[in-house]
């Protein structure tokens, strides 16, 4: 077997993979994740060199790509926003000829997704955009393989995403529609549908023929047959002076055991990026009580795979990095 097309390249969007070269990936990912529970590791990037850069928070993203790099050998290296001041102390550019001439790869979490572009230019090693302000896609592939695990084939596959149509997470899952066929709803207010233009431009770049992306604010379209619920914060991180015109526009919008029980499928999953705010147990929901994207019933019962989707970040990252740095 040859290297990988995948090595020494950039994950900026999803839209940069091939759906084989996705697939790849999850299939990667499925193997090392049977291997790891054996607690067999294969030092695939043993001798490596890999930076973590977070311009914003992150739980999730960082431990995975720390743990990942890790258990294949890699040393990691997390830089937060005050260590680096991107284009405040230094340019972009400059910044990213520096990294790429002492890592291997490397992670990169910010704002506008022009400043991950330029960062993969000018960096010369393979970049994975950690979320930015319009994309999520080591997200996305941890979902995809969550999805695989409970479901199979994803082609047809019926998901209904729930809340701001028009962020970093809903746009990434229509992305990923276009390319593995996924039957995608996304349901929100008209107020947080994505611009006419993008979805059409989404439509129409969808390669396989069972993809179908619809956006409707109409709870029985949008659910009806489907096997996931997926939900996402009302207020993404950038966002926050946003808050209470979300939750006025979103509050209708929470997941409820009635709402899982009205896709009429008694295997219907719940999934959520995280973090969550599914109940009072955090400084930020008890000083906003009323926000609350799922029930606690939904997010703490038998339906939701949310810490499986989570865990999944760890082995899609290290599928990710094996195969764009190693082949
Ligand atoms: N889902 C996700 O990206 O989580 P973090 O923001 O904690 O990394
Ligand atoms: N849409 C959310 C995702 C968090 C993982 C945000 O950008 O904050």
């Amino acid at each position: 077997m040859g290297a990988s097309t995948l090595k020494g390249r950039s994950l900026l969007t999803l839209r940069d993979f091939t759906p084989g070269e996705i697939t790849e990936v999850l299939e990667r990912a499925a193997t090392t994740k049977e291997l790891a529970a054996r607690g067999e590791r294969e030092p695939v990037l043993a001798g490596r060199n890999i930076a973590l850069i977070f311009l914003k928070p992150s739980c999730r993203t960082r431990v995975s790509f720390v743990v990942a790099a890790t258990q294949s050998g890699a040393h990691p290296e997390i830089f937060g926003r005050e260590d680096i001041r991107f284009g405040i102390k230094e340019s972009v550019r400059d910044i990213a000829r520096v990294f790429g001439r002492v890592f291997d790869g490397v992670m990169f979490r910010g704002f506008e997704h022009s400043t991950v572009v330029e960062f993969a230019q000018y960096a010369g090693v393979p970049v994975w955009n950690g979320l930015c302000d319009s994309y999520h896609p080591t997200q996305v592939l941890a979902d995809l393989l969550t999805l695989r695990e409970n479901f199979g084939d994803l082609e047809g596959l019926p998901v209904t995403y729930v809340g701001d149509g028009r962020n970093n997470v809903a746009i990434t899952l229509a992305i990923a529609a276009g390319k593995l066929g996924l039957d995608l709803r996304i349901l929100a207010p008209e107020s947080l549908w994505p611009a006419a233009e993008r979805l059409a431009e989404l439509r129409t770049e969808a390669e396989s023929p069972r993809a179908a992306i619809t956006v409707t604010a109409s709870p029985k379209e949008a659910l009806a047959g489907s096997a996931a619920i997926y939900g996402d914060v009302w207020v993404s991180m950038g966002e926050e002076d946003q808050t209470r015109q979300r939750v006025e526009t979103l509050r209708h919008l929470k997941v409820t055991t009635d709402m899982m029980a009205s896709t009429g499928r008694a295997d219907t999953i719940y999934l959520h990026c995280l973090p969550a705010f599914h109940g009072p147990d955090t400084e930020t929901a008890i000083a906003h009580p009323d926000i609350c994207e799922v029930d606690d019933d939904v997010f703490e019962g038998r339906q939701s795979r949310v810490f499986d989707q989570s865990e999944n970040r760890m082995h899609t990252a290290k599928a990710l990095m094996e195969l764009t740095i190693a082949g």
